[in-house]
Parts: C-alpha cells; sequence; structure tokens
C-alpha cells in the first residue's frame, strides 16, 4: 500500500510519517539494551525560541514514564524527534536500537514500524472506517488477512471499540476517537509506546480509564512514554516521571535523566 499518512501542516518540510509500505526489514544494530536514550538534545526551530534544551535521558526497558509538563514545554517536540519527524540540532537519540538522529530517509519508516505512536492529535484517517485505521498498521507488516482481522479485533476490543470497527472516526465521541488511535498504536504489539496527551480531550473519568488500559499493557511488556501536562491524571496512577519546563528537563524520577550530561562509563 502506498498511502501517506497525514502529517500536521507545520511538517511539511521535514520527513513524513509514512509512506510505510515498500521498505524491506533489515535487523539494525543495538547499542544496548535500553529502547530509548537521548544524549544531549537540543532543538531549535528556525522560527521561534529553542524548544530542547540539553536534554538526556534513558528509560529502560518495561518502564511506564510520565513525560509531564505544561503547554509549550516541548513535550511533542520530544516525541517528534524520537520518530524522525524532526532532526535535533544537537545530540543524539536512540530509539529500539535506532541511531535516530542519522538515520536515512529510507530507514524512517523501519523506525516507525518498532514503535507504536498515539499523536497528539491523533491522525486517525477520516475517509477510513476505524478498524482500517488500525488494521493499516498490520497491512504494512504484511500479516495476513486472517491475523490482521484477529489482531485489529482484539486491540480494537482491547480499547472497549468493540462493536465500532465500521464506523468512520467522525461518527466517535472524542474519548472514543483517541481510542481508536490507542488501538492503532498497540495493535502490533510495539516493544515502545509513546503517547502524546492520549488523554487530552476527554472527561476524569475516561482518562483514568486510559491510564488503567496503558498500565495493561505495560504489564504485558510494553515500555510507555506517556505525555501529559495533567499532574492529577499522573498521580492517579504513581509511575516514574521527567518534568519538562521551557525545554529543560527540571525534575526526573529516572536515574541520570536530571542533569545536562550522562555519564555511560
Ligand atoms: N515547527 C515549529 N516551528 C517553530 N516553533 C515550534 C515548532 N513546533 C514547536 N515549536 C515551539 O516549541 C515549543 C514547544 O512546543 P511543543 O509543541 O513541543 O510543546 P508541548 O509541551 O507539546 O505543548 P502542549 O502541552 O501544548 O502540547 C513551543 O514554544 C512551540 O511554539
Ligand atoms: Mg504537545
Amino acid at each position: 500500500m502506498d498511502e501517506i499518512v497525514p502529517v500536521e501542516e507545520t511538517d511539511r518540510k521535514t520527513p513524513e510519517i509514512g509512506p510505510l509500505g515498500d521498505v524491506e526489514f533489515r535487523e539494525v544494530s543495538s547499542p544496548g539494551p535500553s529502547p530509548l536514550e537521548i544524549i544531549g538534545v537540543c532543538k531549535r526551530f528556525e522560527e521561534g525560541r529553542q524548544a530542547l534544551e540539553d536534554v538526556s535521558l534513558r528509560i529502560e526497558k518495561g518502564k511506564f514514564v510520565y513525560l509531564l509538563g505544561p503547554n509549550g514545554a516541548g513535550k511533542t517536540t520530544l516525541f517528534k524527534l524520537l520518530y524522525a519527524a524532526e532532526r535535533p540540532t544537537l545530540g543524539e537519540l536512540w530509539v529500539n536500537g535506532y541511531e535516530v538522529h542519522r538515520l536515512k530517509m529510507r530507514q524512517i519508516p523501519l523506525l516507525r514500524r518498532s514503535l507504536g505512536i498515539v499523536f497528539q492529535d491523533l491522525k486517525l484517517i477520516q475517509r477510513w472506517t476505524v478498524f482500517e485505521n488500525v488494521a493499516f498498521a498490520l497491512q504494512v507488516l504484511g500479516r495476513t488477512k486472517k491475523e490482521v482481522l484477529r489482531k485489529t479485533s482484539q486491540a480494537l476490543r482491547q480499547v472497549g471499540l468493540e462493536g465500532k470497527g465500521h464506523f468512520s472516526p467522525d461518527q466517535l465521541s472524542a474519548g472514543e476517537q483517541q481510542r481508536a488511535a490507542i488501538a492503532r498504536a498497540i495493535v502490533n504489539e510495539p516493544a515502545l509506546l509513546l503517547a502524546d496527551e492520549p488523554t487530552g480531550n476527554i472527561d476524569l473519568r475516561t482518562a483514568e480509564e486510559i491510564v488503567r488500559l496503558f498500565e495493561e499493557i505495560n504489564l504485558r511488556g510494553t515500555t510507555i512514554l506517556f505525555a501529559t501536562h495533567d499532574e492529577g491524571l499522573a498521580a492517579f496512577l504513581p509511575k516514574d516521571r521527567i518534568v519538562l519546563e521551557q525545554g529543560r528537563i527540571v525534575e526526573s524520577s529516572l536515574s541520570g535523566a536530571a542533569g545536562a550530561k550522562l555519564d555511560f562509563a
């Protein structure tokens, strides 16, 4: 399939999300066991101020980590660097063994297939059904029709959207759309799940249900980085936390994350 998943207007000059369908798989050597490692990352946009300043952190396999910070702190920018929609101005990013800061364009789809991503603006394709949106993540991996059907149904069931697969995204409530985006991100059981404000548009009770859902996903072995500006939500289910303010890590419960430099010796 040659479908290109749309990106935000602001991303036009950067590598797009997709095309996902025409690249062969290839093993990429891993620098170590951590699914996510960032070293001294800075991001300055051509227009505007410095969005990230000397950010270093490492997330070990199996962790569930909140990325907290107010509007404009740099959370989405950090995610975009992690899935190579933006390039860092300085620094290194390692994700699932991919050296993201120097990834070639043709390797970007491989990186993204190794991840589950819940985008802040969801990026559901409106002309597709909910089922097709979720199934796409498996189809690009060349899974059989039977497996696509089984796993997509399972993911929809897991997020509580059983029976709504034939709806188009705009026939769903905001909370249900958020769940559909989560189903798409978890359907191929990624080792690392990046969730950018996955509870952004929903009421507190549904948000708490979604946090519980992420906990279940985490208990099955998926490492999670969950961005939210909602301290209350993070307090509801305490986990490791990194706090970003004006592009800098100002607090962290992860060892080595709060300092500007890490000693990896
Ligand atoms: N493409 C861009 N060009 C210029 N500046 C940008 C661009 N993208 C983000 N920024 C700036 O970078 C800063 C961080 O933005 P970012 O979207 O990462 O924040 P955020 O923590 O995700 O906020 P929110 O909680 O509102 O989603 C902001 O000051 C923003 O204006
Ligand atoms: Mg954001």
